[in-house]
């Protein structure tokens, strides 16, 4: 069977939300501001979640019922987890009543990775580096999201991510800076659309401002140690280009960033954001973020966390209780001027008005659109499709893949699972909702005779918020009966990895390799069976060194939502080649880790001497298992040297590389060719690679293929020693080719 949804399928899907943006400049926010007392000021800063669901802890964690008190009085502006058109409506329905001046709320949520029909998570959807296929999908995540009556949705994640002991990086774009400036702005661009007030898109919003990626040894919540210089060159560029493409709001940092949180942190919210860049948007705190200023230890009480937080810039209180509990006396006391607390609520209700919600409070509450709009056909091939791209085939040796055989085993705790593909932070999927590899595989091969063992299990305990992991280590029951089946199996499929929730917020590791008994499996298999294709599910990179080294064929398929199965079965039967490249590095070993290809150069740079006074560990390979940009095809492309137009540049000119890619194969595949540049000599020290450039591409059986990239100032510009932003002359190295480690090299200067 052939899907041949791509384009048509993403550009349909892509202008359902892009009607004549209509940023009406009415002056409903300033008359409402003007009529506000200072209670009902205050109530718009305040948020709580409602529901059962809960992602932190906090004053009130186990509140499942609805502080009637609150809303009815004007002290909540906003509320997160309500979820379905009936129940938005009634509780819109109960302020916009009862309060004295019917302000509606604005309910919020974490639409990760869509909202019933779930996509690959995020840094495996990363993989694809298909920016429209990321607008789309983000696009039809707020269909379905704006029909369930929800208007905002507390994402992108755009935190670049080093260490993948971070459970969080499964949220993200990966480790680089300009790959994940350009995603963030297609995820913002597919939730938001072009009219924010149309009903079926819903406000994004840029987290977790900033540095939250890098928490010292990958704990979540964690310290953060950064100069500034590596602030603005390499973890704020996501956020402006979001700020710059409009995103609607902004949302804090758990973490302090060189002693100072996020949440009270003037430099980043007045100076950066809502200076430099002049936003207009709002910013809301994290879960409680502004009450745990006291356990971080800035502040004594919540009526100094808040103070310092509104002072800081933070508009909205998450969960905190911190601004309706203490505000009013802030500014009764002059300590908040209503300068800024007008800011503040100006803010919200802006957000409020582009969402056209000051217009009609229940344009989003419509039953018969919920119903209709849920997991429809088009948005579970979307799903497919965008799961397929989202793979990225690591290993292939003796051309394993496509399979051949017509008896193959499939072993493996995960290869059943209709749970684990969804992944973590999974918004309102059904649970066990997902296509699992064994449904994929007897579906897409119906010649072949699959057989199945489960090996070992693979569960973290009693439920998804446990708080050590407990995985299954002395069960070996099902060995035996996997062995049985791989010994008379032409190719054994062994489906391994990470459950759904040991990657997400707080489920940090210190070891990432298979977890359990699976590695174990894995060799006792093997010892059968040497034709083994591993399918790795994971939420982050994973250290396989052993697999590596032995296995044959290894495929990265991370959780890849609603449709996974189906598209794993796509990609091993042949029926789609394989596109995906890594955005993150895979280290060799933990010891390595941050392991990352755009490092600094050092005083002392590996430079593959075998000296020992050099920058490496003495016990592994400097290089990472699997390097950023990496990733197989069942095609081969072969790359001409890359040529320059010239070899000078001047400022305010570009300068063009080409490189002509080859298919050399009879298979028909898509490549991503990337440019990287490097700075030779700068007022700081620069990294010794940085991605500026991308194009993925189909390229046919035995043709050729020109790409030209134009290098502009702009891309050769960063934060320079004295915190100006631009470039500097001097000469610079291009690099073009389909990975960061294997690469062809020209230079230019710079005048
Ligand atoms: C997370 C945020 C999330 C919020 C609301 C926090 O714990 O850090 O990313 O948006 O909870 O669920």
């Amino acid at each position: 069977m052939k899907l041949n949804l791509p384009l048509a399928l993403v550009v349909a899907i892509l202008i359902t939300g892009c009607s004549n943006d209509s940023t009406k400049k009415d002056n409903k926010v300033e008359e409402l501001l003007s009529q506000m007392t200072l209670d009902e000021k205050v109530g718009q800063l305040n948020q709580y979640a409602v529901g059962p669901e809960l992602t932190g802890p906090g004053e009130k964690t186990g509140q499942t019922k609805v502080r009637y008190d609150q809303l009815l009085s004007g002290q909540v502006g906003s509320v997160l987890n309500v979820l379905g058109a009936k129940n938005g409506r009634e509780m819109q329905k109960q302020v916009v009543e009862n309060t004295r001046l019917g302000i509606p709320l604005v309910f919020g949520y974490d639409v990760i990775h869509g909202y019933k029909t779930i996509f690959p998570i995020p840094l495996g959807e990363s993989a694809s580096w298909d920016l429209e296929l990321m607008e789309a999908t983000a696009r039809v995540a707020a269909v379905e999201t704006s029909a369930a009556g929800v208007q905002w949705t507390f994402a992108p994640m755009m935190d670049v991510g080093r260490d993948p002991r971070w459970g969080r990086v499964m949220e993200g774009a990966g480790e680089d800076t300009y790959l994940g400036a350009e995603i963030a702005k297609a995820r913002v661009k597919g939730f938001q659309g072009s009219d924010l007030s149309s009903t079926n898109t819903i406000a994004a919003c840029a987290k977790h401002f900033a540095g939250y990626g890098f928490s010292e040894s990958g704990k979540d919540y964690n310290n953060v140690y950064m100069g500034q210089h590596m602030l603005l060159n390499t973890v704020i560029p996501p956020f402006k280009a979001s700020a710059a493409v409009g995103v609607a709001t902004f949302m804090n940092s758990f973490n302090d960033l060189d002693g100072i949180p996020s949440t009270a942190n003037p430099y980043l919210l007045r100076d950066l954001l809502k200076g430099d860049w002049k936003y207009d948007g709002m910013v809301v705190s994290d879960w409680n973020s502004v009450g745990e200023l006291i356990p971080h230890g800035v502040a004594r009480n919540k009526y100094e966390a808040a103070r310092m937080a509104i002072n800081a810039g933070s508009d909205m209180d998450m969960e905190g209780a911190a601004y309706v509990e203490n505000l009013k006396q802030l500014v009764e006391k002059g300590e908040v001027s209503m300068n800024v607390l007008d800011d503040a609520v100006r803010r919200v209700l802006t957000l409020k008005q582009r969402l056209g919600l000051l217009d009609d409070p229940y344009k989003y509450f419509d039953e018969a659109r919920e119903a209709e709009q849920m997991m429809k056909k088009e948005h579970l091939d979307l799903a497919r499709d965008a799961a397929r791209k989202s793979i990225v085939l690591l290993k292939n040796q003796g051309n394993l893949l496509p399979l051949k055989g017509k008896r193959i085993a499939v072993i493996g705790p995960l290869a059943k699972d209709k749970d684990t593909p969804i992944g973590n932070w999974r918004a309102a999927a059904d649970p066990n909702s997902a296509v699992s590899l064994f449904e994929g595989l007897t579906e897409g091969m119906p010649d072949v005779n699959f057989t199945y063992a489960e090996g070992c299990k693979l569960s973290i305990g009693p439920n998804n918020f446990a708080n050590e992991l407990q995985i299954e280590n002395n069960d070996r029951s099902g060995f035996a009966e996997a062995i049985r089946v791989a010994r008379s199996a032409e190719v054994v499929i062994m489906n391994l990895g990470e459950p759904a929730y040991m990657s997400g917020e707080a489920r940090s590791r210190s070891e990432i390799g298979l977890p359990g008994l699976q590695l174990e499996l894995l060799k006792e298999v093997y010892k059968v069976n040497k034709n083994i294709v591993l399918v790795l599910m994971n939420g982050r990179p994973l250290t396989i060194e052993w697999e590596s080294e032995n296995i044959p064929a290894i495929v990265e398929a991370w959780h890849l939502g609603s449709m996974a199965g189906h598209a794993i079965a796509d990609v091993l039967s042949g029926k789609y080649n394989p596109s995906g490249k890594l955005t993150m590095s895979f280290p060799r070993s933990v010891g390595q880790i941050p392991v990352y290809y755009n490092h600094k150069m050092t005083g002392r740079p590996s430079t593959g001497s075998n000296m020992v006074f050099y920058t490496h560990h003495m016990d592994v390979e400097r290089s990472p298992r699997y390097p950023f940009g990496y990733g197989l095809s069942y095609s081969i492309f072969s790359y001409s040297p890359v040529t320059l137009i010239d070899s000078v540049k001047t400022a305010g000119t570009s300068i063009t590389a080409k490189v002509t890619v080859t298919n050399n194969s009879a298979a028909d595949g898509e490549e991503v060719v990337q440019l990287y540049i490097r700075d030779v000599v700068g007022s700081i020290t620069r990294p010794v690679l940085e991605l500026k450039g991308f194009q993925k591409s189909m390229i046919k059986a035995g043709e050729s293929k020109e790409f030209t990239f134009e290098i502009t100032d702009e891309l050769l510009s960063f934060y320079r020693r004295d915190f100006s932003f631009g470039t500097e002359p001097g000469e610079f190295e291009v690099f073009v080719g389909p990975s960061s480690a294997q690469l062809q090299s020209a230079s230019f200067t710079l005048k």
